[in-house]
């Protein structure tokens, strides 16, 4: 399997993929496409080093779901490192090669059942994440899963790296999650170390199109995504340490979000 540095030039290609439909597949690609363009942001602002000659500044979202949440909530953001595609099984490959020659990752969000559409994308993947919240039907639905990226390792001959990301795991029962890990072991699916928790500041980002570290009460969630991230760029070889956290967070809310906050202000006065 190819391991894609910056250096090395060629554009990784990380799908987020699940038989199952509100997994948390979008979920993991929008805080992993925010959290990169954060650190791409804080590698363009600092002194230009030759290393950096290879780097091309973007990252690209395609969305392959003909419900578009992922491109939504990007067009909400308007991250201005992340070019957001709205693709689909015959425009995939064609998407995916103009993607790697502008970006230094390239995400695919999938739609939660197993189409074309996955077969090319996990053909063209380094790494595929299989998001599965702590149940047994996950279990069964992360096999399937990853029976289709063996089919697709099968069709291209080489081995593409996959690993089960647990979602959606309660924060204060880890008892749960570390009987969940278990099913997963014996069913003989690699975890990803890092698994994304249960959190408030995951389910307004989809409203407010603000990244867990622009929310303010969100640190939680955005040290668990600078982990899962750590955990992926270690995987696919990608070069892009963790931003300054005081420096890149900008948490002055927008007027129409600080305008609530200031009714009880009022009140109370
Ligand atoms: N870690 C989390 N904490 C809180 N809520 C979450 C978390 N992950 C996902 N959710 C919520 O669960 C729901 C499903 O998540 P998401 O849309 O990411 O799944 P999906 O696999 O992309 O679904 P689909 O197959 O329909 O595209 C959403 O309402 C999302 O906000
Ligand atoms: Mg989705």
């Amino acid at each position: 399997m190819s391991h894609a540095t910056a250096s090395g030039g060629r554009c990784p290609i990380v799908s987020l993929a699940s038989t199952k439909g509100g997994v948390g597949k979008t979920t993991l690609a929008y805080v992993l496409a925010t959290e990169l363009a954060r650190r791409l942001e804080a590698r363009t602002n600092r002194p230009f080093a030759p290393a950096d000659a290879a780097w091309r500044g973007r990252i690209t979202c395609i969305d392959t779901d003909p419900n578009r949440t992922l491109s939504h909530v990007l067009r909400l953001t308007g991250a201005p490192l992340i070019t957001s595609v709205e693709s689909d099984s015959e425009q995939l490959l064609a998407d995916l090669r103009a993607g790697q020659a502008r970006s230094d990752l390239v995400l695919i969000d999938l739609e939660g059942t197993a189409n074309q559409a996955m077969l090319y994308a996990a053909g063209k993947s380094d790494l595929v994440l299989v998001p599965a919240q702590p149940s047994r039907f996950d279990v069964v639905e992360a096999v399937k899963t990853i029976g289709v990226v063996r089919k697709a390792a099968d069709l291209v001959d080489r081995e593409i790296a996959h690993r089960v990301v647990l979602s959606r795991t309660p924060v204060l029962r880890q008892r749960v999650a570390e009987h969940s890990r278990a099913q997963f072991v014996r069913a003989a699916l690699p975890l990803l170390p890092i698994e994304l928790v249960q959190r408030a500041a995951f389910q307004s980002m989809t409203y407010s199109g603000r990244p867990p570290y622009q929310q303010e009460g969100g640190e939680a969630a955005a040290e668990n995504v600078t982990r899962l991230t750590d955990a992926v760029l270690a995987i696919i070889g990608l070069d892009l340490p963790a931003a300054d956290h005081v420096a890149a967070a900008p948490a002055i809310a927008p007027e129409h979000d600080r305008r609530p906050h200031l009714r009880v202000v009022e009140a109370i006065a």
